[in-house]
């Protein structure tokens, strides 16, 4: 089966084509290389052993969009591609909506014209906001977006579902992610940030590498066991596979209108200290950190309740927060070499 991933050669969009490719899909690749380098089709093929289709198309422009889908003919779409930068997105509000929500309503107008049912959306725990009672659910209300980035995830889901409803031949998956970290154990693909990292892991893999003076932890003022925010910290690889199976969900799947949701996360919550310190012993080397003050709009703790993944998708996590620090600083050091 042929699989479009838009976004495929971000963070969690190749590790998904890997993990695609080994569960006997076919993905194809589509991506403008806004946020991305076309390097990891190399990483790509070494670990699969095979060139995977790729497309330098933006899915926002229809036309580009309908083109590609006349010439390959895809049996389903997994839509990683989107801007997700929070602090950006709260200084340049257009710029997400047009393009978050334009490449989705680009990619369901196509889905829908050349009777492509499968979709598979790349939604986000920032939809909750912070909720009054933990684990999430799936029931949990949504809260008001504290960013015009969340507000994207939100929409969209809104936009796949009420348009599943009114189209009986499109089914749907939104998988809220929880924070994905790690890389592919075999340091060939990873996260590769641009500028500055914004997410802790790979500010704190480039801090253990010599390339930044000192982390800085947000606070240690919470209501949490050490007072640092709790987050549930998933290994990319497993985030991944949990996309294998919700298009296997969808394959599956005989009722006409079907949309679903699934938080994707471990279950367990970690304060960013302990994530520290498991990085630390994980890699046997001391990290360079201090206490700053809180940064605006984070959220205390969240960490997700993932039985409905677990009995409905049939997914589980197979990799410890150990085993993804492990792999994110064996990736770093590659990259620091480069
Ligand atoms: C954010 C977004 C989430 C998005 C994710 C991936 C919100 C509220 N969260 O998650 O929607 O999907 O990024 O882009 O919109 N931290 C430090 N020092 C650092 C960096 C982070 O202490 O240098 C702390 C943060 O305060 C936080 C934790 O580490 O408590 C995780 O931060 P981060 O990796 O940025 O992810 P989130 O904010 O959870």
């Amino acid at each position: 089966m042929k699989i479009a991933v838009t976004g495929g050669t971000g963070y969690i969009g190749s590790h998904t084509v890997v993990e695609l490719q080994s569960a006997g899909f076919e993905p194809v690749i589509v991506d403008n290389l806004y946020n991305s380098n076309q390097e990891v089709l190399q990483g790509l093929y070494n670990i699969t052993g095979r060139d995977i289709p790729f497309y330098n198309i933006d899915c926002t422009q229809e036309q580009a969009v309908r083109e590609l889908f006349e010439k390959e003919k895809f049996d389903g779409v997994i839509h990683f591609a989107a801007y997700k930068a929070v602090g950006e997105s709260v200084a340049e509000p257009l710029k997400y909506y047009e393009n978050n929500l334009g490449s989705l309503i680009v990619l369901l107008k196509v889905m829908q014209e050349f009777g492509v049912s499968n979709f598979v959306f790349s939604s986000s725990c920032t939809v909750y906001g912070q909720p009054d009672t933990l684990p999430v659910t799936e029931d949990t209300p949504r809260l008001p977006a504290t960013s015009p980035y969340g507000n994207t995830k939100a929409i969209s889901e809104d936009i796949i579902r009420d348009f599943v409803f009114s189209k009986p031949a499109i089914k749907a998956i939104s998988l809220r992610y929880f924070n994905p970290v790690g890389a592919h154990p075999s340091a060939e693909i990873g996260e590769l940030p641009l500028g500055v990292p914004n997410n802790l892991v790979p500010y704190l893999t480039q801090a253990a590498a010599g390339l930044r003076d000192t982390l800085v932890v947000f606070g240690d003022d919470y209501d949490t066991a050490d007072g640092t925010c709790v987050r549930d910290f998933i290994h990319v690889v497993d985030l991944a596979k949990a996309h294998v199976k919700a298009l296997e969900l969808l394959n599956g799947q005989s009722e006409p209108n079907y949309y679903d949701v699934f938080n994707v996360g471990t279950g367990q919550g970690n304060t960013v200290l302990e994530l520290i310190k498991t990085f630390e012993e994980a890699n046997n080397l001391k990290l360079n950190y201090h206490i700053g003050p809180r940064r605006p709009g984070d959220v205390e703790k969240i960490w997700a309740q993932s039985d409905k993944a677990n009995t409905v998708l049939k997914w589980k996590t197979e990799k410890t927060l150990a085993d993804s620090l492990r792999d994110a600083w064996r990736w770093q050091q590659k990259i620091t070499k480069k």
